[in-house]
C-alpha cells in the first residue's frame, strides 16, 4: 500500500440490529445491512466524493471512519491509524456530521469554539487567533457572541463547520455540509472547501447532489445500498456513458408510455424524474429521462411510441451527461429517491 494513501478502507460492513415488538411477549429481530463491503483509498491532498441517495450508507461510513461507530467487520486506516486508535484518528480529522447536535446550545458560538479548541488540544497561545481566523473565513462576526440556541439552521451549520476546522487537522470529513444552507451560502461553503483543499487538506465530501460532486471532487465513489458501484474521476465516470445520449421529455406521460419507451431496443432506461423549474421558485416539474444508444436514430420511434401510448409531449431536449445519469444507468433509480430502510420494518 502506498504511503500517499492517507485513508484506506477495506471491506467495511455494518449491520444495524434491533428488535421489533410484534406482540406482548414477542419480538422479531431486525437487521439493516447499511454497508455491504466497502473498499476504497483516498490519496493525500484529494477531495474524495461519496455520492449516493438517502439511505446509501454515507453517514454510517463517516461515523465509522471518525470512530463514532464500530464496523461489523472490515478494517480502515486513517492517517496511518487503525480504527482502534481513537486518539490518533481524532487528532487527524476534523469532522462535520449531518444532523449532528455537536454544539452546546446555551453557550455562544465563540465559547463553543474555545471549548472544542481545548478539547482538541489546540495550544492556548494560538487558540484565540485560530478562532478569529475562522470567524473571518466563515463570516461569523455577527453571530459568534450569541448563544447557539438563537441560530438559524444555516448558522448552526456554519458553526459546526468552524468546529470541524478548529484543530487544523490534515483530513476533513464533511457529511452533506451544505444541506440546510441557501444557494448562495452553499456556494460559499464549497469555495471554502476548495480553498482548504488547496491549503493541503485531504477531504471526504458526502453528498446526494450530483452537481456538488462534479464541481468539487477529484474522484467520486458512487455509493448505493451499502456498496460502491462506481469509482473514478467525474469526467471518466461521465465518459463511461459517452456512447449513450440522454433525452428529457416533458409532458403528460402515463406509466404505460414510459414502459413502452423502455422496451424499445437501444433504450437503456426510461425513468420519471423531477427537475426544479428554473425561475427561482421551488416548484418541481416531472420529466421522462431516457438513456439510449443513439438518440438521432431512435428519436422518431420514441416520439411515436410516446404518442401512441397517450402522451402529450410538451418539450424534448438532449441533455448534457451528468453524474446523476451515471447513477441512473447503473441502478435505474434517481439520486433523489430515498433508499432508507426503516429499522422498525
Ligand atoms: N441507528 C440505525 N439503526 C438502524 N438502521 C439505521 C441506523 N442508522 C441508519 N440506518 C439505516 O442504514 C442505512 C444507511 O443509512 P445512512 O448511513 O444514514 O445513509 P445516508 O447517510 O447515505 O443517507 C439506511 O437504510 C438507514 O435507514
Ligand atoms: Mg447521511
Amino acid at each position: 500500500m502506498s504511503v500517499d494513501q492517507i485513508i484506506q478502507v477495506r471491506d467495511l460492513t455494518k449491520i444495524y440490529k434491533s428488535k421489533k415488538r410484534t406482540g406482548l411477549f414477542r419480538s422479531k429481530k431486525n437487521e439493516v445491512h447499511a454497508l455491504k463491503g466497502i473498499s476504497f483509498n483516498v490519496d493525500e491532498g484529494e477531495i474524495f466524493g461519496l455520492l449516493g441517495p438517502n439511505g446509501a450508507g454515507k453517514t454510517t461510513l463517516i461515523k465509522i471512519l471518525t470512530t463514532l461507530l464500530l464496523p461489523s467487520s472490515g478494517t480502515a486506516r486513517v492517517n496511518g491509524f487503525s480504527l482502534e486508535d481513537e486518539n490518533g484518528i481524532k487528532a487527524s480529522i476534523g469532522a462535520m456530521l449531518m444532523g449532528e447536535r455537536g454544539l452546546y446550545w446555551k453557550l455562544t458560538g465563540r465559547e463553543n469554539l474555545e471549548y472544542f479548541g481545548a478539547l482538541y488540544h489546540v495550544p492556548k497561545s494560538i487558540r484565540k487567533s485560530r478562532i478569529q481566523s475562522l470567524i473571518d473565513l466563515l463570516e461569523l462576526e455577527k453571530i459568534v457572541d450569541r448563544t447557539v440556541e438563537t441560530y438559524s439552521s444555516g448558522q448552526k451549520m456554519k458553526m459546526v463547520f468552524a468546529r470541524a476546522l478548529i484543530n487544523d487537522a490534515p483530513i476533513l470529513m464533511l457529511d452533506e455540509p451544505t444541506n440546510t444552507l441557501d444557494v448562495k451560502e452553499a456556494r460559499r461553503l464549497r469555495n471554502i472547501v476548495k480553498n482548504q483543499n488547496e491549503l493541503g487538506k485531504t477531504i471526504i465530501y458526502c453528498t446526494h447532489q450530483m452537481y456538488e460532486a462534479e464541481e468539487l471532487c477529484h474522484r467520486v465513489g458512487i455509493i448505493d445500498q451499502g456498496q460502491i458501484i462506481a469509482l473514478d474521476d467525474p469526467h471518466d465516470l461521465k465518459d463511461s456513458l459517452e456512447d449513450n445520449d440522454i433525452l428529457s421529455v416533458e409532458g403528460n406521460i402515463p406509466e404505460i408510455a414510459r414502459m413502452a419507451v423502455e422496451s424499445i431496443p437501444g433504450v437503456i432506461s426510461a425513468s420519471m424524474l423531477t427537475k426544479r423549474v428554473n425561475n427561482g421558485s421551488s416548484e418541481e416539474r416531472p420529466y421522462l429521462n431516457i438513456v439510449c444508444d443513439n438518440s438521432r436514430t431512435k428519436l422518431p420511434q420514441i416520439i411515436s411510441v410516446l404518442s401512441s401510448n397517450g402522451t402529450i409531449i410538451q418539450n424534448i431536449d438532449k441533455k448534457e451527461t451528468t453524474l446523476e445519469d451515471v447513477f441512473i444507468n447503473i441502478t435505474g433509480r434517481s439520486l433523489m429517491d430515498d433508499t432508507r430502510v426503516e429499522s422498525s420494518n
